[in-house]
């Protein structure tokens, strides 16, 4: 294992943070992390997916029994689907059948659907178990994993039943991501062009001169931009751990290329992957920038560039017009009302210069069509 990069991220009302571990090789670690994370645990359920499962799963089991700890393992069909308060409860079900127990721990390996489920049946089960994060997909590494988010979708919106549930630790190993659909690749770039946004000049550079070898998921280069997007979305929530800042700072900040990436999610009837929509609201965000007058239109114009670089679409021009553009402003009317009437919209002032504005949806989709 190389020795990679530790971070600490502090929660609140506690004295201690967890690690985040970043490193190749890293999940070789998980013996010695689970008897931390609970030391007078039996039992360990081992929370993954079906896709996951079949590259990883035995591997993982034997890591955990190497601890001598019994491994339950409650593997999903891959896929949102599977997010569903139902899936959850039968879940727990399942934990309580097998035996599990207040002294024992979740282990959750796959991407945002299995870490987002995982969490909330830890944070449920017996009023709350530990957790260990070992995220398998880009996405669920550089994003998903970091911050203490979990939830379920429900039929009325996504992520509605939800919580804080800070894990004991997190492992994230980007060996596991050679085997990584390399569309799936991409939409975790989304997110991280997002961090380097908002965040960092230096890691906007990084991604753009390592897109090829990130998509490629060659070791070296992903994880050294792994690590600097963890590092930068793990300041953010720092900052804010339970999302109450009302200064505009905080993990508002987060939903950068979200407003019109979420619209577009919705309005292509989750065809769109939630990664390619966020780049294309990465590229809006820019644009409204520029109508603003906050930024010149080069910002654009890279963001465009860097998206496509990163196997990500760039058409958001074929969002805003006709069928497709008044379904895109209805979602985001949506978005709003859940929002409780008011939308913080994220743009920028440049590379790491968040700004946030209050905007309509109809001034959002007007200053994005006047290009
Ligand atoms: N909690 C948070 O703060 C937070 C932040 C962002 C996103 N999310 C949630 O994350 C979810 C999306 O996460 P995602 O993009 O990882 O989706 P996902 O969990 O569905 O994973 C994407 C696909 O990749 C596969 N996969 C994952 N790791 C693999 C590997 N190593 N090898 C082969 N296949 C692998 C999965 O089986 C799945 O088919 C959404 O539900 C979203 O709401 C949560
Ligand atoms: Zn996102």
């Amino acid at each position: 294992v190389d020795p990679g990069l530790t971070l600490n991220i502090a929660v609140p009302h506690t004295a201690r943070g967890y690690p985040v571990r970043v490193a190749a090789g890293v999940l070789a670690e998980l013996p010695l992390v689970v008897q931390r994370a609970a030391p007078r645990a039996k039992k360990v359920a081992l929370v993954t997916d079906a896709n996951v499962h079949a590259h990883h799963g035995e591997r993982t089991a034997a890591l955990i029994a190497a601890a001598g700890l019994d491994v339950v393992l409650q593997v999903l069909a891959a896929g949102e689907a599977s997010k569903s308060a139902e899936t959850a409860l039968a879940c727990i079900d399942e934990l309580a059948s097998a035996g599990l127990g207040r002294d024992d721990l979740v282990v959750a390996q796959g991407g945002g659907v299995v870490g987002d489920l995982a969490g909330l049946v830890a944070h449920l089960f017996m009023r709350g178990i530990p957790i260990v994060q070992c995220p398998s997909s880009l996405l669920a590494q550089v994003d998903a994993s970091i911050g203490g988010k979990v939830a379920v979708d429900r039929p009325a919106g996504k992520n509605l039943l939800g919580a804080f549930h800070f894990p004991r630790a997190v492992l994230v190993d980007p060996e596991l991501l050679a085997t990584l659909p390399v569309r799936e690749r991409s939409c975790g770039a989304a997110e991280m062009l997002k961090h380097a946004l908002l965040f960092s000049a230096d890691h906007l550079e990084a991604l753009e001169q390592g897109a090829e070898g990130l998509l490629a998921a060659e070791p070296v280069v992903t994880t050294a931009l792994v690590s600097s997007s963890i590092a930068l979305k793990a300041a953010c929530v720092a900052a804010d751990p339970l999302e109450q800042r009302k200064d505009g700072g905080g993990r508002v900040l987060l939903n950068l290329g979200h407003t019109l990436g979420h619209a577009i999610e919705h309005a292509s009837g989750l065809s769109v992957p939630h990664g390619e929509a966020v780049g294309l609201g990465l590229r809006a965000a820019a644009r409204v920038a520029c109508r603003h007058g906050l930024v010149g239109p080069e910002l654009e114009a890279r963001v465009t560039v860097a998206l496509a670089r990163l196997g990500l679409p760039v058409d958001l021009d074929a969002w805003l017009e006709g069928e497709r553009g008044a379904a895109v402003l209805a979602a985001m009317q949506h978005d709003k009302k859940r929002a409780g009437g008011t939308l913080t919209y994220i743009a920028l002032a440049g590379v790491g210069q968040p700004r946030t504005l209050a905007l309509t949806p109809d001034a959002i989709m007007a200053a994005v069509r006047s290009a």
